[in-house]
C-alpha cells in the first residue's frame, strides 16, 4: 500500500490507468519549466518523474503563483487530477509520459537549497567526481541507477532469506561487540567505559560464534553479517562489508556445495539470470597450473599450458637458464592470436613483466609461415607447437609462482583485446584442495593459507602430525564467479587434538594456544558435531549483479578507498576529555 497520510500516489506509478482520478503525491522538484503562464514541474520519488502542471484554468492564482518561486530538489505536496496529455505532449521515453497531474494544491513541505551537485544526470553528462557525491551522499542516493542498485540489494537479501529458511536454517544474531582476536591485527577496538582499559573487537567475521552455535546444537546457522576489518586499502574492499554467512553440522563438503548452489541460483534468478547446477569443480593446483590464479574466469577456453617439452633444451637461451634455475617454461595457444599487433603484443609484455617475467616469447603462425623470436629455432614446426592459420604462441619462462601471476595477466588481457567470445555467461567454479599452510615470504615461516579453524583433510593427517606441513590440504573450498572470489569455507577442526596441533604450526606452543583459543578448545572438549560453513560476499555479489563498477554503488553508505566515511566525515578525532574517561591517552601519532 502506498497510499498514506499525506499521498495517494507514488510520481513514477501513475498511468493511464489512472486518468480522472484525483491523486495527492510528495516528491521532489526535479526540475521546473515556465511558459508563459504555464507552469510545469517533473516532480520525483523513488518510483520516478511524472509531470504536474500549472495553468489558469485548472489552478488557483495564488497556487499558480507559488509554484514559479519553488527551488530545484524542493519537497512538496501536489493535489491534482490525472489527466492524459495532449497527443504532442506525450513523452514514450518515460513510463509516465502518457499523462501529467493537473495541479489543484501545493505545499512546499521541505525546501531545498541549491544542491551543491547536480542530482540526476542528462544524458551523456558524466557523473560529478566520487568524492563529492560521497560526501553529499544523501543527493547522489537520489539518482535512479542508486535506488535501483539498493532496490536491487534488498530483492537479494530477501531472498537469500527466504532460500536458507527453506532449507531449515535459522537466522541468528552474533555479537558486534567481542573479543578481540588473538593477534589483534586488522580488528576495529572497542573501548568499554565501565572497564577502563579494556576494548572488545568489532567481529571481522562471525565465524567462532557459528562454531559455537554448532557445538551448541543449532545444526542449521545463517546470518547476513556484518564484518570488520581494518586492512590495508584495496579498491575492492571495504573496512565494514556484508556477508551470507552460514554454517551446517553433520556435513560433508558437498553438502556445502549443495547450500551455497542453492543460494547463489536463486539470486541470479532474482535478477533475471537462469543459471545450471552443478558448479564446475577445479583443484587448486590444476587452476595455479592451467590459469595461474586460484580465481580463473572460465568463461574463456585459453589454458596455459607446459611447454618445456617444445621449447626446452633447444638454445634458446633466456629460456635454458631458467630451467637450470629450477624454474619451468609455461605459455599458452592463442586461436586466432596472429592478429594481435606488433604494439599490442609489446604491451602485453609489459603488462606481464610488472609481474615480474623477464619477458614474453611469441610464435606467428600465419598460412604457413612461422614469425617471431620463436621461429628462429630449428626444427620449430607449425604442428608441432600446435598452431593453426593465424594462432600464435606466448611462451615465457621462470618459477612458477613468477610465471603463474604473469600468465593469467596475460591470458586476461589476451581476452579483452581479442573480444574472445565467452564459452558460457557465468562461469561459477568451486576451487577445491587448497593447502593448509603457506610459506610467509619474508619470515619463511608457515602461516595459515586461510583460518585457524580449518581441518586438513583426513588423509594428510599423518603429514600434519609429522610436521610436513607443506604436505597437508585442507577441506577449504573457494567459490569463484567470472573469475570474481565470491566467498570461501571449509570443514572446521573438531578435535581440540588437531586444532592445537595446527596452532603449533604456526608456532603457538600449546600453553599458549589453551590461553588464546581457550573457549573455542573447551567448546571443542564439550560435544562438538561435524560441521562445517561459507561465506559469500554479498557487496561483490549485488555489485556484480548490478552491473555496477565498485562496491561504492551498492552500499548506501560507503568509506572510500581510504577508509573515510566523508559525508559524515569518519574517522575523527575524540575529545580528550571523553578519552580520558575511557582511560586512554593519545601519544603524538
Ligand atoms: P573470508 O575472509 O574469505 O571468509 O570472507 C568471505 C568473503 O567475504 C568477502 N570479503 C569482502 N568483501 C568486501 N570487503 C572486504 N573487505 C571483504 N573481505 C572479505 C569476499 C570473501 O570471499 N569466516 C570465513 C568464512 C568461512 O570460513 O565460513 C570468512 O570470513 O567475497
Amino acid at each position: 500500500m502506498t497510499a498514506t497520510a499525506l499521498r495517494t500516489h507514488r510520481c513514477g506509478a501513475l498511468r493511464e490507468a489512472h486518468v480522472g482520478l484525483e491523486v495527492r503525491l510528495g516528491g521532489w522538484l526535479h526540475r521546473r519549466r515556465d511558459l508563459g503562464g504555464l507552469i510545469f514541474f517533473d516532480l520525483r520519488d523513488r518510483a520516478g518523474i511524472v509531470q504536474v502542471s500549472f495553468g489558469p484554468d485548472w489552478t488557483p492564482a495564488a497556487v499558480l503563483e507559488a509554484a514559479a518561486t519553488v527551488g530545484p530538489e524542493s519537497v512538496v505536496l501536489v493535489r491534482g487530477v490525472v489527466q492524459p496529455r495532449p497527443e504532442a505532449a506525450r513523452n514514450p521515453e518515460m513510463v509516465t509520459g502518457q499523462v501529467e497531474v493537473r495541479a489543484t494544491q501545493l505545499e512546499v513541505v521541505g525546501p531545498a537549497v541549491t544542491p551543491p551537485i547536480p542530482v540526476w544526470r542528462t544524458k551523456g553528462e558524466d557523473l560529478p567526481a566520487e568524492e563529492l557525491r560521497l560526501l553529499h551522499r544523501q543527493l547522489d542516493l537520489r539518482r535512479p541507477e542508486m535506488e535501483r542498485n539498493l532496490a536491487l540489494r534488498h530483492r537479494l537479501l530477501q531472498r537469500a532469506r527466504g532460500v536458507l529458511t527453506e532449507l531449515e536454517f535459522y537466522e541468528i544474531e552474533t555479537p558486534m561487540l567481542t573479543r578481540p582476536t588473538p593477534e589483534g591485527a586488522r580488528d576495529y577496538l572497542v573501548p568499554s567505559r565501565v572497564h577502563p582499559g579494556q576494548f572488545y573487537a568489532l567481529p571481522q567475521s562471525p565465524q567462532i560464534y557459528k562454531q559455537l552455535l554448532m557445538v551448541a546444537g543449532f545444526d542449521r546457522y545463517f546470518q547476513l553479517a556484518r564484518c570488520f576489518r581494518d586492512e590495508d586499502l584495496r579498491a575492492d574492499r571495504q573496512p565494514e562489508f556484508t556477508q551470507i554467512d552460514l554454517e551446517a553440522s553433520f556435513v560433508g563438503p558437498e553438502d556445502v556445495y549443495g547450500f551455497v548452489e542453492a543460494v547463489m541460483v536463486n539470486l541470479w534468478d532474482e535478477a533475471g539470470h537462469e543459471v545450471g547446477r552443478p558448479f564446475h569443480r577445479m583443484a587448486f593446483h590444476d587452476a595455479m597450473e592451467h590459469y595461474g590464479s586460484d580465481k580463473p574466469d572460465l568463461r574463456y577456453e585459453l589454458k596455459i599450458e607446459d611447454l618445456g617439452d617444445l621449447f626446452g633444451g633447444r638454445g634458446f637461451r633466456v629460456f635454458d637458464t631458467a630451467v637450470e634455475a629450477g624454474g619451468r617454461i609455461r605459455g599458452m595457444r592463442v586461436p586466432g592470436g596472429a592478429q594481435l599487433s606488433r604494439k599490442a603484443l609489446d604491451e602485453i609484455a609489459a603488462v606481464a613483466q610488472r609481474h615480474g617475467i623477464g619477458g614474453l616469447a611469441t610464435l606467428k603462425r600465419t598460412g604457413d609461415s612461422l614469425t617471431g623470436p620463436l621461429a628462429k629455432l630449428p626444427d620449430i614446426a607449425s604442428e608441432q607447437a600446435g598452431l593453426k592459420d593465424g594462432d600464435l604462441l606466448l611462451v615465457t619462462a621462470g618459477a612458477d609462482n613468477v610465471t603463474s601471476a604473469a600468465l593469467d595477466a596475460v591470458r586476461l588481457q589476451v581476452i579483452q583485446r581479442l573480444e574472445l567470445e565467452p564459452v558460457e555467461q557465468h562461469a561459477f567454479l568451486w576451487i577445491e584442495d587448497f593447502p593448509l599452510f603457506e610459506r610467509e615470504l619474508e619470515s619463511d615461516e608457515w602461516i595459515f593459507a586461510h583460518h585457524p579453524f580449518t581441518a586438513p583433510r583426513p588423509e594428510d593427517l599423518p603429514a600434519l602430525l609429522d610436521r610436513q606441513y607443506g604436505d597437508v590440504k585442507a577441506q577449504h573450498y573457494d567459490l569463484v564467479y567470472n573469475g570474481n572470489e565470491l566467498g570461501s569455507g571449509s570443514i572446521r577442526i573438531t578435535d581440540p587434538e588437531v586444532q592445537l596441533r595446527v596452532l603449533e604450526a604456526m608456532g603457538i606452543p600449546r600453553a599458549d594456544a589453551e590461553r588464546r583459543f581457550g573457549f573455542l578448545l573447551t567448546a571443542l572438549r564439550s560435544g562438538a558435531p561435524p560441521h562445517g560453513g561459507f561465506a559469500v560476499g554479498f557487496d561483490r555479489v549485488v555489485m556484480l549483479l548490478a552491473g555496477a563498477d565498485s562496491l561504492r554503488d551498492v552500499i548506501a553508505f560507503p568509506k572510500t578507498t581510504a577508509a573515510r566515511a566523508l559525508f559524515e566525515d569518519s574517522p575523527s578525532p575524540v575529545d580528550p576529555a571523553e578519552l580520558a574517561s575511557l582511560g586512554i591517552e593519545i601519544r603524538g601519532q
